[in-house]
């Protein structure tokens, strides 16, 4: 595992692009959010493929609330993947939306270069890579004792 300097992005094409970001769109439908009102989609393509929707859901107890990457990442987990390509992460605000600080260091934990896609729903998009939104991650190198290299 690498302790990075520079970031890397694997860009993926226009049209899973596109695709990423309407399912995004789609999870951010099913949003749960009675407390704060703001829906988030997210879409995590794997290295099969396949993609898994998640939204927000939101808790009385509001610490217990779980974000839509969140819930994505353990949709894939649960069915057996852990190699990931792209994020797409789509929420309504003058900005687009952007993973948590919890998120990027739960994505971390299995694509560290995840490419990242955010957009807002008037169509502003950002794009880069997890390791340029969350460098010098913690990982698993440090239980370890290893250096990374
Ligand atoms: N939220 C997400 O779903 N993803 C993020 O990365 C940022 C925050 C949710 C959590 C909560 O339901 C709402 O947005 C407001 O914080």
């Amino acid at each position: 595992m690498n302790l990075l300097t520079e970031p890397t992005f694997s860009p993926i094409s226009a049209e899973e692009t596109r695709r990423l970001l309407a399912e995004a769109k789609k999870a951010r439908a099913r949003a749960y959010t009675p407390y704060s009102q703001y829906k988030v989609g997210a879409a995590l393509l794997t290295k099969s493929g396949r993609i898994y929707g998640g939204c927000n859901i939101e808790n009385a107890s509001y610490g217990a609330t779980i974000c839509a990457e969140r819930v994505a990442v353990a949709r894939a987990v649960a069915e057996g993947e852990q190699e990931f390509v792209a994020l797409a992460v789509v929420a309504d605000g003058p900005e687009p939306g952007s993973p948590c600080g919890i998120c990027r260091q739960f994505l971390a934990e299995f694509a560290p270069r995840l490419t990242l896609i955010m957009a807002n729903l008037t169509g502003k998009e950002r794009y880069g890579s997890l390791d340029q939104y969350l460098p010098y991650a913690f990982n698993k190198d440090y239980l370890d004792g290893e250096e990374a290299d």
